[in-house]
């Protein structure tokens, strides 16, 4: 097996996972050994056929299982500048899910106005400020690239919004708490080819401020819009370098096979 560790990146490393295991109800070991430096201000891809556990490790990130009794981590993610590890029981998952935001594969806004999507996380924070609240909300949709389209209408239901709308408006939710690192899995999936290409522009745009890890089936999309990218098989990391090393010059045959279009 070919590990490549943080000698690979030459930026700053925003979180180191070390030797990560991690156990759905105890039966299924469904990580093993996860070695991974996330450079700072990059986006890192994770790509891998279905089942190698991409999701699952991208969920440790903001302790996503912790919702659900019976699983288990083992090892740590260390978060750059403090050093916490955030699957440590000491650290609060409500904490590390402030710092660490997710966007899903199929867009989820609350059953509430565009307004009130992005100010939800502010408020559970406890800002009261109706002047602040505004500005953060109306800072998070110009980051999504979506403020022109909706500033006339943000009393609207979300739901009125197109797919690829609804999806920035989520993206928007994420960035409102300014998180410093956020995960999309497959987040265009569920979009057509004109919304999708909008969500990647936005992500290298994104890259300016945020760490971006991103789960994605389709190739090109990863060549495209990621810095580093992350080969998973069966549970296991198999190969992590720069994006270009690993899509052109794979140094492990599994990878070459796969970004070849031979299995997965
Ligand atoms: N809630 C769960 N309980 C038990 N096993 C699970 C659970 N969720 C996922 N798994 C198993 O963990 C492994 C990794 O799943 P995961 O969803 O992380 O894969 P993935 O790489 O994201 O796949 P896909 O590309 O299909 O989304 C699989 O074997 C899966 O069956
Ligand atoms: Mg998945």
């Amino acid at each position: 097996m070919v590990e490549k560790t943080s000698s690979t990146v030459e930026k700053p490393i925003k979180a180191a996972v070390n030797y990560l295991n991690f156990y759905y109800g105890g039966k299924v070991h469904a990580l093993k050994d996860i070695n991974l430096p996330i450079a700072e201000k990059q986006v890192t891809a994770l790509i891998g056929p279905s089942g190698c556990g991409k999701t699952t490790l991208l969920r440790c990130f903001n302790r996503m299982h912790d919702l659900y009794p019976g699983n288990r981590y083992r090892g740590e993610i260390n978060l750059a500048p403090d050093g916490i590890n955030l699957l440590s029981n000491k650290v609060d998952p409500i904490e590390v899910r402030m710092r660490i935001s997710m966007v899903f594969q199929r867009p989820n806004p609350f059953p509430k106005s565009i307004y009130e999507n992005v100010a939800y996380g502010l408020r559970v924070r406890g800002e009261k400020k109706r002047r602040v609240i505004d500005e953060k909300v109306e800072k998070a949709l110009r980051g999504a690239a979506l403020w022109d389209e909706v500033k006339d209408r943000l009393r609207d239901l979300a739901s009125n919004l197109s797919g690829g709308q609804q999806q920035r408006l989520c993206i928007a939710r994420a960035l409102a708490t300014e998180p410093e690192i956020v995960l999309f899995d497959e987040p265009t999936s569920a979009l057509d080819p004109i919304a999708t290409s909008s969500i990647e522009e936005l992500i290298a745009q994104l890259k300016q401020t945020v760490t971006i890890l991103i789960v994605t089936h389709n190739m090109q999309q990863a060549a495209r819009v990621s810095d580093y990218t992350a080969f998973m098989y069966l549970g296991e990391l198999v190969e992590f370098d720069r994006t270009e090393a690993i899509f052109n010059y794979p140094a492990n045959q599994k990878t070459a096979d796969y970004v070849g279009g031979l299995f997965g």
